[in-house]
């Protein structure tokens, strides 16, 4: 539907107990969830997950992503790997915002063992309701050129 807005959104087994309620309280408020899957109570790799996410966030299939683990640590470090992706883990709602607006974060990357439920979606819907302030776009751009580098 035309002004949804599409979020790739993935965990792994340590989220496995709040994913549903946080998917549904993105439905509710208005975004278009696209849920990259998960492994059930199984333990697996985060990696798998992120890299899904990363991958659609990066290919401009989705507008943001949202990527849940234990800490949200895991997760980052490795949606950080795609190119294009500014993964950030945020720890309330103040970093969540600061986040998308200085560093131009596009992934949000939270920790199901060190936040509640509601701390989660909080966090969430202020990191996607703050749009990036322009005045910031010289330290991104040194951090895509970081990204190009190569060892001599
Ligand atoms: C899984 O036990 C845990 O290591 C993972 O969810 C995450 O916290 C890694 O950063």
């Amino acid at each position: 539907m035309k002004g949804i807005k599409k979020l790739a959104f993935g965990t792994d087994h340590a989220a496995s107990e709040i994913r549903n309620s946080v998917i549904k309280y993105l439905q509710d408020i208005g975004y278009d969830v696209e849920d990259l899957g998960f492994c059930g109570h199984t333990s697996c790799d985060y990696p798998d997950y992120a890299v899904k996410v990363a991958e659609m966030v990066a290919c401009k299939k989705a507008h943001r992503g949202i990527l849940i683990c234990g800490t949200g640590i895991g997760m980052c470090i490795a949606a950080n790997k795609v190119h294009g992706v500014i993964a950030a883990v945020c720890w309330d709602e103040d970093t969540a915002k600061l986040a998308a607006q200085h560093n131009g974060a596009n992934i949000l990357c939270l920790g199901s063992r060190v936040a509640t439920v509601s701390e989660v979606c909080h966090r969430i819907k202020t990191f996607l309701e703050t749009s990036f302030e322009e005045r910031h776009i010289e330290r991104i751009t040194k951090i895509k050129q970081i990204e190009k580098r190569q060892c001599q």
